[in-house]
């Protein structure tokens, strides 16, 4: 199926919600990386939306601002294909154009808590054997980081928590300056 790949607009918004129940299930906002969302938006830059040629939603990514131990970060999710059309590339179409967009803009290190097979040819390796720890319940296999600029591990270890609310905004504007 023909499609592209562009950024979410606001008005797609309630759009991307429902296709993220459909895919996730109603309960995924108990997830332990909800807490780190909460009160925060996600990454205008790095939101994108795969469509179809008619305009139809395919797929959706989203990226939010983080902090581990003073350093930023951003976490990845969330993924989500319209279930009837999985398994047909769209998924790891959104994550090669994003995590190049992410470079592009000079984001450092990237987390995701997904499926280890999925992200490892991405670059991912496990968070936890590079020192990181989710400020609640994982499923460790899960957790792996990227170093979007090579080195960017070196000397980062400890708790990721939640960004200060404007840290979106601050580091967009610290990187355009
Ligand atoms: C997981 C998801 C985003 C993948 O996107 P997709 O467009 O369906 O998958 P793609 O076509 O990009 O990739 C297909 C490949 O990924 C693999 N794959 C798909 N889901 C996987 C999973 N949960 N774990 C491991 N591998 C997976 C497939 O086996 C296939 O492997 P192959 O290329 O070797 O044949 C999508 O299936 C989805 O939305 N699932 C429900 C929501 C979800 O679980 N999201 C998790 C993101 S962490």
């Amino acid at each position: 199926m023909s499609f592209h790949i562009q950024h979410a607009r606001p008005d797609q918004a309630a759009q991307i919600e429902s296709l993220l129940d459909r895919a996730f299930g109603y309960d995924r906002t108990e997830r332990t990386v909800y807490r780190l969302r909460e009160g925060l938006t996600p990454l205008t830059e790095l939101s994108f939306v795969a469509l179809h040629a008619d305009g139809g939603l395919l797929a959706s990514i989203q990226y939010w601002p983080i902090d581990i131990e003073g350093t930023p970060a951003i976490l990845l999710g969330p993924l989500a294909v319209e279930p009837a059309l999985q398994g047909q590339g769209y998924g790891k179409a959104l994550v090669r154009h994003s995590l190049s967009e992410a470079k592009r803009l000079g984001h450092r290190l990237c987390v995701v808590v997904g499926a280890r097979d999925y992200y490892a040819p991405f670059g991912f390796v496990s968070a936890a054997a590079a020192g990181l720890l989710m400020p609640g319940p994982v499923d460790w296999p899960r957790f792996q980081v990227l170093e979007l600029q090579a080195g960017a591990l070196e000397g980062v270890s400890g708790l990721i928590g939640r960004a200060a609310p404007d840290a979106g905004k601050a580091d967009r504007a610290r990187r355009r300056a």
